[in-house]
Order: C-alpha cells, then structure tokens, then sequence
C-alpha cells in the first residue's frame, strides 16, 4: 500500500531560533501521534538539515532538502551535493519546485541529473511538477504536466522511480491562498497515476505516492486527502505553524 505522506516545504524562512522552536513544537506532537503507513517530512532550508534529522529520528519525522546540485562533487561553489545531503541521514529531497524552476531556471534535463544523483545516494526525490495560471487558462495543464514526468522521470527503470514520490503543484496555487479545488487535484492527480501506469505498469503506478501543494490548509487538508489519488500534501505557508501543520497531519 503507497505510503500517506505530508512533507512540510519551509522554503527560505525562520533563523537559526526560529527554526529550532519550530522542530521542538513539532516534536512533542508528532511524538504523540500513532502514525500508521503515513510519514512526516520536514524541509528546512539546507543550513539546518542536521539539527532537524537530529530531533526527527528521535521524534518520528523525516527530513528533506530543499535541493540538491546536479553535480556528484568539485568546483561548484556554493552547492550541495546528494551525497552530503545523504550523510546527513536525510531522506528525502525536493526536486523542481516551481520556484527553482522560475527563479533558477531549472531544465527539465537538470532536474532528470539531480534525481539521478540523488537516486543514486539512496536519497528519495519528491518530484514536483504542476501548470501556471496561463497555461490551466489555455487547457495546456495536462499536456505540461506530461512532459515534466516524461523528460524528467521517464529515463528511470521501475525499480527507482519506486523510490520517488511526486507533488503536484499548480503554480496558480502556490502562496495565493487559490487552492485548486478537490476535483481539479483528483482530475491531475489521475492523469499522473495513469501515465505512470503506461509507463511501468499499474502495479507500480499504485506503489507510487502523489502529493498535492499549493495552498493546502486545516481547513482544506482534508477533503484534498479524501480523493482516491491524493496521497498527501506538500505545505509551504502552513507549515511553518506547527499548530496548522499538525492539523494538516492529522487530516487524513
Ligand atoms: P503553499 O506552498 O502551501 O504556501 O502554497 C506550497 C509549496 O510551494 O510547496
């Protein structure tokens, strides 16, 4: 059965304080919680992935990069590479968030090297993917999505892409408090899980987990994670109150 997951993305956001408050309130809560087939991740900004994978191992949740190089190692200053990521007992990492997408000007060829390198460190990428506003106005939605998967993921043999979960998040929704509604996700959602079914079968397809972001609160957690096809969340905004992210945890 595909795994329940909620991954916190808490983008460039919270000091060194901030952040260590951050980790100890959601510490003592999610060390509470009875979590069955269903996995925490938080994704704080780079500087502070040891001191989360120190608290989140003894206290329930997993830990995300934000990003990694495309590079395996060298003269790339100012980089993190998989395999620093990796030593650091992190599990997971973002990969083509709309956001480095825009402002760095991610390829879908880069994007296909960092999950290389992040596969190969045994590092798990959670894949996102999603349309901007002019292009769900133009009906191009599905056909962006595709090529995303398809350029990106779609060199990866069944065995990895078993190891990477995908986030749908529409770009339109991202930071805007527009949440797609829990049809449109269901609808894209569906279309993912079938072109993963082409490609590798349905077996696997129903293995893999995909994840909604963009204005996911408490108050629409819920309902997004009733449809058949949304395996979880990915939360920016709502993530950096432990509060609303516990309520979003607790939405399924
Ligand atoms: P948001 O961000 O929840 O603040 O819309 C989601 C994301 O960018 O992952």
């Amino acid at each position: 059965m595909r795994k329940k997951i909620v991954a916190g993305n808490w983008k460039m956001n919270n000091t060194f304080e901030e952040a260590d408050d951050l980790l100890f309130e959601l510490a003592e809560s999610i060390n509470d919680l009875e979590l069955e087939n269903q996995e925490i991740i938080v994704c704080p900004p780079a500087i502070y992935l040891e001191m989360s994978t120190d608290v989140g191992i003894e206290n329930g949740f997993s830990v995300g990069s934000q990003n990694c190089s495309n590079q395996q190692a060298g003269a790339y200053t100012g980089e993190i590479s998989a395999a620093m990521i990796k030593s650091l007992e992190v599990k997971y990492c973002l990969v083509g968030h709309s956001e480095r997408r825009k402002y760095n000007h991610e390829t879908h060829e880069e994007l296909a090297q960092k999950v290389e390198q992040l596969l190969s460190n045994d590092v798990s990428p959670i894949f996102c993917c999603g349309e901007a506003l002019e292009e769900r106005q133009a009906e191009k939605h599905f056909e962006i999505v595709k090529a995303q998967i398809n350029d990106s993921l779609f060199g990866f043999s069944k065995e990895e892409m078993l190891n990477i979960v995908v986030a749908y998040e529409p770009v339109w929704a991202i930071g805007t408090g527009v949440t797609a509604s829990s049809a449109q996700a269901q609808e894209m959602h569906a279309f993912i899980r079938s072109l993963l079914s082409e490609k590798y079968g349905q077996d696997i397809a129903d293995e893999i987990s995909i994840l909604y972001g963009g204005s996911c609160n408490p108050k629409n957690a819920k309902e997004l994670f009733s449809q058949a096809d949304v395996d979880g969340g990915l939360i920016g905004g709502a993530s950096l109150k432990a509060d609303d992210f516990l309520a979003i945890i607790k939405s399924f």
